[in-house]
């Protein structure tokens, strides 16, 4: 991935409209002129969107921790070789709806500490990080009641409750300043459309696109 375009992420918990805003930010890229794709995580080529229903479908205890790791990046491997990969060497902006970070969230802390586990696999196995990360930072009961408003199968780790919503969020802030030469922290609290404005001057700043 020598030729490249450029690499945004957006990261965050369940419902703190993710989704939502890397839609907003390919459609408002597109507009001036941009080539983009978006994509999301788990899931984005066909292999990943396969993976993606076992790991998100079934009971919360369907996998266990270590399992989940390797099925996650199992995932992301074939998101990166057969949708990513390709499109950054062609010079587009690849936009995609959570990437590694949330491994090192959801299955680097919700079951004891396996952060180290995630990044040593990570490196062996991805070994990229985006250029750019945007975190949605969201109250976690405001987050939980618009994911569980959404009523869809894919509820394994919304299953998992507020508690964890809370780890994940104090998490994601903590690694964005881990991070912080790649992350930008947006306020999603505000409507969807101040939000948007938010993230298009925070993106354009940062990257002068
Ligand atoms: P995520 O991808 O982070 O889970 P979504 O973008 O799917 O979040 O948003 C979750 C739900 O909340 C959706 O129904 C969406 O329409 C709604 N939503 C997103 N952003 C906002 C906002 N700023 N204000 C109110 N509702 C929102
Ligand atoms: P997503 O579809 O983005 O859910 P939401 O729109 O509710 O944020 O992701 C589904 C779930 O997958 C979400 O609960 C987080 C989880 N997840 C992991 O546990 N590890 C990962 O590496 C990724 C990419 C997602």
């Amino acid at each position: 991935m020598s030729a490249r375009g450029l690499f945004i992420s957006f990261e965050g918990i369940d419902g703190s409209g993710k989704s939502t805003q890397a839609q907003l930010l390919a459609d408002h890229l597109k507009a001036t002129g941009h080539d983009v794709i978006l994509t999301r995580e788990p899931g984005g080529s066909p292999g990943a969107e396969e993976i993606r229903a076992l790991v998100l479908q079934g009971d919360p205890d369907r996998w266990s921790a270590h399992t989940e790791i390797l099925l996650f990046t199992a995932a992301r491997r074939d998101h990166l070789e057969r949708t990513i990969g390709p499109a950054l060497a062609a010079g587009k902006i690849v936009i995609c709806d959570r990437f590694a970070d949330s491994t090192r969230m959801y299955q680097g802390l919700s079951r004891g500490d396996l952060r180290q586990v995630v990044d040593e696999l990570h490196n062996l196995m991805i070994g990229v990080e985006p250029d750019l990360s945007v975190l949605i930072d969201m109250d976690p009961t405001q987050g939980l009641s618009r994911a569980l408003a959404r009523q869809t199968a894919e509820e394994r780790f919304e299953d998992f409750g507020e508690e964890l919503q809370h780890a994940m969020r104090r998490g994601f802030l903590a690694l964005a300043e881990e991070f912080d030469n790649r992350f930008i922290t947006i306020d999603g609290s505000g409507s969807i459309e101040a939000v948007a404005a938010d993230v298009a001057q925070a993106v354009t700043e940062r990257l002068q696109v």
